[in-house]
């Protein structure tokens, strides 16, 4: 036998061995303490519409019967249920094929249960009487034949289309593909995952684009097929229905100081390993020496906070409440940064006085700005004062285009480059635990990125899972999300 056959065999029993362990963790089942301390937040949204439980045992599962039991009282339109084939506990508690069926096989088949509020009109549903409706109405039905009943099938995405919203504890080995699913079909969905799936570069992404986010409880205990149960510490609900949770800010009070959050030594971004420890005053904006912060008009911009380098003070400024610009960088606005740099500059440097440093000598232009003085920075380079006639265009237009002819013609003309702003400008960006998620209101704190185990990094060019973190003093972080506040 070759090498490879006999390696590609191995493999082969490796991937066995690891379906076998996934399946195994798959069936955990949901307790209705469970289903009840979740679904109470989310009642209004199911008022008219269409519920699937598309990994349900409907009957032996409590998703199924909550919804049963609930569905007059949550107005529901119709609710669907279908069973896995393969699953250990179907017809266990209630049988809908005979013995003979039963035993011959042919009984377990994927099946499903249709509930319309038709159905329902004059029964009054309960614990007691529910196996008799389904009897009654005849409401279980099997899927076709070649169906095994899984979440993907025809059958199974056909009634996936008819619903508004999906609800269940999905196999959690399946859960990027079940995801991906409800998202290709644009579902609503409440759902039972693992913490890790957090950190899935095909699940972080859509919690980074509000696309999904966490509900309020963490189930912590589930019954296994034979009865048992069994504890876990790392689920949560998974969903992307509003909640009021969403919505209300985390009370943030500490200030931010070099010392305390230490910035990492390969990404542009401070750590915070407590959530409650997010400094309130560290944020997106752009650092001025006293004089400069003197000269400008406090009307148009506002203090957010001061930093002492060594013996130097630079003092953070943002455009103030109301502003245009204020605007441009709550919104993000293409260019927003741009923007904000040119008016600051224009606003220092028609004062008079700005604080630049030594590299402008390369452009610089006497016609267009005179040195004052220099004087020692913090970084122990020297620091050119400049005070002139502002040459800078009266119109943002104008000034776009000079910038560009300047860059063309590489001209001695004064622009306060990015270079420039890169020594003052602070990003705001704080790496924070995984966590945060479970309070984070998107009306607050903007993610910018993930980085971890299963790291989802735009600009991780070794895209290698598992080897790529953020460092501080060489050590590693572990899975960090990369948040800025929304100001
Ligand atoms: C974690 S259990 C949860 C069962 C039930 N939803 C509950 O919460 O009690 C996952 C269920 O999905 C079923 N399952 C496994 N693969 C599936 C698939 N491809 N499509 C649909 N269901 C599947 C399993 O048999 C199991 O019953």
């Amino acid at each position: 036998m070759s090498s490879t056959i006999q390696s590609k065999k191995r493999n082969n029993k490796n991937d066995n061995l690891h379906k076998a362990k996934s399946a195994k963790n798959d069936e955990f089942y949901t307790t209705r303490g469970t289903i009840e301390n979740e679904l109470k937040w989310y009642k209004h949204h199911f008022k008219g519409k269409v519920v699937y439980c598309n990994c349900d045992d409907p009957y032996e599962s409590e998703f199924f019967k909550y919804f049963m039991l609930q569905f007059k009282m949550l107005g529901l339109k119709k609710l669907i249920a279908t069973c896995y084939k393969n699953s250990p506990v179907a017809n266990k508690q209630f049988q809908f094929f005979s013995n003979e069926e039963l035993l011959t096989n042919r009984g377990n088949k994927a099946h499903k249960i249709e509930i319309t509020s038709e159905d329902l009109k004059g029964e009054n549903p309960s614990m007691e009487n529910m196996k008799d409706i389904l009897k009654r109405k005849k409401l279980v039905k099997n899927l076709p034949a070649k169906c095994d009943g899984s979440f993907d099938s025809k059958p199974c995405l056909k009634l996936l289309e008819e619903a508004d919203i999906v609800v269940t504890n999905p196999p959690f080995s399946q859960f990027r593909q079940f995801v991906h699913v409800l998202e290709k079909y644009h579902k609503d969905f409440l759902i039972i995952g693992n913490m890790n799936a957090i950190t899935y570069k095909e699940i972080f992404p859509l919690i980074k684009d509000n696309k999904l986010w966490l509900g309020y409880t963490h189930p912590k205990e589930f019954i296994e097929p034979n009865g048992t149960i069994k504890k876990f510490g790392n689920i949560m609900w998974f969903t992307n229905l509003d909640i009021p949770k969403r919505h209300e800010d985390l009370i943030i009070w500490k200030k931010y100081s070099p010392e305390e959050y230490p910035h990492y030594d390969n990404y542009d971004a401070i750590n915070v390993d407590k959530v409650a420890e997010i400094p309130c005053d560290y944020c997106e904006s752009w650092g001025l020496y006293p004089e400069e912060f003197e000269a400008l008009d406090k009307t148009q911009w506002e203090e957010v906070r001061r930093e002492r380098k060594e013996d130097t003070e630079l003092i953070y400024v943002i455009p103030k409440e109301g502003t245009e610009l204020r605007k441009l960088l709550h919104e993000h606005t293409d260019g927003y940064k741009e923007e904000i740099e040119h008016v600051l500059a224009k606003s220092i440097y028609c004062s008079g006085v700005m604080g630049v440093p030594i590299t402008i000598l390369d452009k610089y232009n006497p016609d267009q700005i005179e040195i004052v003085k220099f004087r020692k920075g913090n970084d122990e380079k020297d620091l050119t004062y400049t005070e002139g006639a502002s040459p800078l265009e009266a119109s943002k237009q104008a000034s776009k285009q000079a910038s560009k002819q300047a860059s063309k013609q590489a001209s001695g003309r004064l622009h306060l480059t990015s270079e420039f702003w890169s020594a003052r400008y602070c990003n705001g960006i704080i790496g924070v635990p995984i966590t945060f998620l479970d309070k984070w209101n998107p009306e607050q704190f903007r993610i910018i990125n993930g980085i971890g185990r299963y790291a989802c990094i735009e600009n991780d060019s070794t895209n290698k899972i598992g080897t790529y973190g953020t460092n501080i003093n060489g050590h590693r972080k572990y899975f960090r999300i990369h948040i800025q506040k929304i100001l």
